[in-house]
């Protein structure tokens, strides 16, 4: 999960990295009361989800809360990279001296840590990566040492700071570390990180990700949710603990195990190919144990998808057997009764494979065909599809 920039600021100011005060706003008359408790001057800062913001016009520096008040007005409502502002930021203003980069990040291809860092912040790192990637550290860090002191003078000497600096944005990167590790982090990232004219080393921008899967460890992270902004489909999913990714398609899928779900989209757009070009409509993945009320919950949420013209449950019965998954579906069906109004392709192999079919068989729904094989199954959910 990403955070907007002010609760990325409230995180570090937990752990006590230097940041400036920073107010939230909903509307300009906010804006202009938070720069008036501020004080002096004021950056307006748009928040939301995407990079780039200063150059899309979406942060602008107020002298006075007048001014804030019509920078505020330009702000809100300023489309950005598809996100509408709709919230913004009112920050103390920094007096920079010089803007620096630094970020923590996972590493998942040398299952290790990584930190960027360099003294050229400020523009966008993608673009210094590639232009003059000489001016970008990259250190490698073990997570079992993490960054400690000695690890942050590494990486301050390897991003080239004058040695006057060194020790002051050693610390920095230490209790970053500190957010890093203690809020179950994939990535910290610091852009700029400024040196001030009072000589002080400030954070003026934070992004950061957290690891959901560390959620169970984070009961609080629950409150940094968008629930507004999420996709009202993935958001049923997720409080059935369902992993679904709505997709642009028409045939909804089910299947149980990461793998088979994929495979099951590739096979379904092929398929599409011959019939109107229809596409899966989404990954749903019910997992090992395929009950009844699992089921239930992952045909409703695909079936609440306007888009969706039909279903295809692909299901290999392994630990939990055919019979079972069979019964989920007609149990599935009773449960969602009426709600339950598009045609659906049942393809069941594996363990108890013929048992389950004679279930489906027996209830004969008027919605349900088997099919014998993946291949036929997803060809038939196409062609009822496009049909
Ligand atoms: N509190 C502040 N005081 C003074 N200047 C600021 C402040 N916040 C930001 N700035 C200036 O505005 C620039 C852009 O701000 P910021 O990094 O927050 O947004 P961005 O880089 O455009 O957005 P993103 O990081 O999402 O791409 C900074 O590099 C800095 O020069
Ligand atoms: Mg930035």
């Amino acid at each position: 999960m990403d955070l907007y920039e002010y609760q990325a600021r409230d995180l570090f100011e937990k752990y006590e990295v230097p940041v400036l005060a920073g107010i939230v706003a909903d509307t300009p008359d906010e804006v202009r009361a938070a720069a008036e408790k501020i004080g002096g001057v004021v950056v307006v800062k748009a928040q939301v989800k995407a990079g780039g913001r200063g150059k899309a016009g979406g942060v602008k520096v107020a002298k006075t809360p007048d001014e804030a008040y019509e920078a505020a007005k330009a702000i809100f409502g300023l489309d950005i990279k598809g996100h509408i502002v709709q919230r913004v930021m009112v920050a103390a203003g920094a007096r920079i001296e010089k803007e620096y980069y630094f970020s923590v990040l996972l590493d998942r291809a040398n299952r290790a840590y990584l930190s960027l860092c360099s003294v050229e912040g400020g523009m966008e790192i993608e673009e210094l990566a590639v232009e003059r990637p000489e001016a970008l550290a990259r250190i490698a860090v073990d997570p079992l040492t993490g960054i400690d002191k000695q690890k942050a003078v590494e990486i301050a000497e390897a991003a080239g700071f004058a040695p006057e600096l060194v020790d002051k944005v050693s610390d920095v990167f230490v209790k970053l570390y500190a957010v890093y590790t203690g809020e179950d982090a994939t990535l910290v990232e610091v852009n700029p990180l400024v040196l001030t004219a009072e000589g002080d080393i400030v954070a003026l921008d934070g992004k950061v990700s957290l690891d959901e899967n560390a959620d169970f460890r984070h009961p609080e992270h629950e409150a940094l949710e968008d629930k507004a902004a999420a996709d009202p489909l993935e958001a049923k999913a997720k409080a059935n603990n369902l992993n679904y990714v709505k997709l642009d398609g028409e045939v909804g899928v089910i299947g149980n195990g990461a793998g088979l779900v994929m495979s099951t989209l590739d096979v379904v757009a092929y398929a599409g190919e011959k019939h109107g070009g229809v596409k899966p409509a989404n990954f749903l993945d019910i997992g090992g144990g395929a009950s009844a009320a699992v089921m239930a919950a992952g045909l409703d949420v695909i079936l609440g998808d306007p888009q969706v013209k039909s279903v295809f449950v692909n299901v290999f019965g392994g630990i939990t057997a055919c019979d079972a998954v069979a019964n989920g579906i007609v149990g599935a069906l009773e449960t969602l009764g009426d709600a339950a109004s598009k045609p659906l392709v049942v393809r069941l192999d594996g363990n108890k494979v013929e048992e389950g079919r004679a279930i489906l068989s027996a209830a004969n729904h008027p919605l349900v065909t088997l099919a014998s094989t993946m291949d036929e199954g997803a060809d038939k959910a196409a062609e009822l599809a496009n049909a």
